[in-house]
C-alpha cells in the first residue's frame, strides 16, 4: 500500500496530516496451541499488514473509522465502554482501554484503519490491528514502551476487552518480527531467538477459504482441557505450573490415568514443545528433511490428538505432498479452517502455488487463495 495515498485519504476525512503505523500478520511454522501452555512457538511475521493513520484532535475524544468496514465511531476517552461493543472497532478501543489502565496519558485522536491481512484466515489480522493501534496511540501521546510490553498489553486487550483467551504468540511476532527470520519464542520467559530462514526457501501460505464456527468455543474448550491436565500433574509434582513443565517421561508414566481426551491434549502439547525446539535447531542447521518430518508430525498431532484440524486443512496438507520443491507443511494458527504453511524451494514456489491450488480446487470445489510470502519485519512507524 502507498502510505502517501493513505495519508491523503486521511486528510480528506479529518483535515489533518496523520502519522502512519504498520503492523504485520503472521504464520506459525510450528508450535501450535503451545503458547497458552507456557511453551514454545516459532512464528514469522509476513508481508500482509494493517495500517493505522492517526492525528490529534482538540477534544478528548477517540474517533475510529476503517476503509474496509462500515461505522463512524466516537468515544470519550474519559468514559470508554468497559467491555466489547461487538464492532470491529473493539480492537482499537480495547488497546486504548488497556493503555489507559496501564497509566498512559492518551490524547484525543482521529484514527483511520486500512487492513490487508486476510480476515478470518488465521493470519492474525486482530493482532495486527491491535499492535498498529497501540503504536499509533502511544506515538501521539509521545510515550515509549518496550515492544515486549506492547505485545503483552495488546494480548491483554484481546483477553480482557475483546474476550478471546488467546496466547501471546500473535501480538509478540507482530511487534518483534524480523525480515528473513522466524522467532523461536519461549512463551514463559518471552525470550526470543531469531532463527534465520534460508534464502532458498519461501513460505507458501494456502488459504482453505473456510472457517468453521466452532473456532472460538473449541479454542476455549482446549484451554480448559489443558488446565485440567495441569491440575492432574500438579498433584503428582507441585512444581508443575503449566503443561510446559510436564516431561515426556512423566506423560508416559502417569498420563494414562487421565481421561482419554485430556491425555490426548497433553500428549500434543508436551510433544509439540519438543518438536518446536528441535525444528529451530534443524532450520538453523539447514536440516530440511527433518523440518519436513516435524511439520508433518505436528499436523497429524493437531488432527488426531488436539482435534483442531478439519477436512479442508487435511486436504490442503495432502495436496502439497510430492510437489517439486516442497520441504514441509502443516496447518497454521488456531485451526478449524484458515491456512496451511509450506516451506518451498524458491525456484519452485510459483509452480507449487499453481499446482496446490488446482489440486485443492479439484478435491473440494473451492478456489483457494495462495500467497507466496517471506518473513518480514514487525511493527513500524512509516511517517
Ligand atoms: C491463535 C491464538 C494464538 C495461539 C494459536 C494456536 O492464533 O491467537 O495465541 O494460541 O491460536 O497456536
Amino acid at each position: 500500500m502507498q502510505a502517501s495515498q493513505f495519508s491523503q485519504r486521511f486528510e480528506k476525512l479529518f483535515t489533518a496530516r496523520p502519522s502512519i503505523y504498520r503492523a504485520p500478520g503472521r504464520v506459525n511454522l510450528i508450535g501450535e496451541h503451545t503458547d497458552y501452555n507456557d511453551g514454545f512457538v516459532m512464528p514469522a511475521a509476513v508481508g500482509f499488514s494493517t495500517y493505522v493513520a492517526i492525528a490529534a484532535r482538540p477534544d478528548h475524544k477517540l474517533a475510529i473509522r476503517s476503509e474496509d468496514f462500515p461505522g463512524d465511531f466516537e468515544f470519550d476517552l474519559d468514559q470508554l465502554p468497559p467491555r466489547r461493543t461487538g464492532n470491529w472497532c473493539d480492537y482499537v478501543l480495547g488497546v486504548a482501554t488497556v493503555l489507559l489502565q496501564h497509566g498512559c496519558e492518551l490524547a484525543g485522536a482521529n484514527v483511520l484503519v486500512h487492513g490487508e491481512v486476510p480476515i478470518g484466515a488465521g493470519l492474525s489480522s486482530s493482532a495486527a490491528i491491535e499492535v498498529a493501534s497501540a503504536l499509533a496511540l502511544l506515538g501521539l501521546a509521545k510515550t515509549q514502551l518496550p515492544l515486549v510490553e506492547i505485545a503483552r498489553l495488546c494480548r491483554r486487550a484481546e483477553n480482557e476487552f475483546v474476550g478471546a483467551r488467546v496466547g501471546i504468540m500473535d501480538q509478540f511476532v507482530s511487534c518483534m518480527g524480523r525480515a528473513s527470520h522466524a522467532i523461536l519464542l519461549d512463551c514463559r520467559s518471552l525470550e526470543p531467538k531469531f532463527v534465520p530462514i534460508p534464502a532458498s526457501l519461501q513460505l507458501v501460505v494456502c488459504n482453505t477459504m473456510v472457517k468453521h464456527d466452532l473456532a472460538t468455543g473449541a479454542y476455549n474448550a482446549r484451554r480448559a482441557e489443558c488446565e485440567e491436565g495441569v491440575r492432574y500433574f500438579a498433584k503428582l509434582d507441585p512444581s508443575i505450573r503449566a503443561l510446559r513443565d510436564v516431561s515426556p517421561e512423566m506423560l508416559d508414566q502417569h498420563g494414562r490415568s487421565l481421561p482419554e481426551t485430556i491425555w490426548k491434549r497433553c500428549c500434543h502439547v508436551v510433544r509439540e514443545n519438543q518438536r518446536t525446539v528441535e525444528a529451530a535447531r534443524a532450520l538453523t542447521g539447514g536440516a530440511l528433511t527433518r523440518i519436513g518430518e516435524l511439520m508433518r508430525e505436528s499436523h497429524e498431532s493437531l488432527r488426531d490428538l488436539y482435534e483442531v484440524s478439519c477436512p479442508e486443512l487435511d486436504l490442503m496438507v495432502e495436496a502439497a505432498q510430492g510437489l517439486p520443491g516442497f520441504c514441509g507443511g502443516r496447518m497454521t494458527g488456531g485451526g478449524f479452517g484458515g491456512c496451511t504453511v509450506n516451506l518451498v524451494r524458491e525456484e519452485n514456489a510459483s509452480d507449487f502455488a499453481a499446482q496446490i491450488a488446482e489440486r485443492y480446487q479439484q478435491a473440494t470445489g473451492i478456489t483457494p487463495q495462495v500467497y507466496i510470502c517471506s518473513a518480514e519485519d514487525g511493527v513500524q512507524a512509516l511517517s
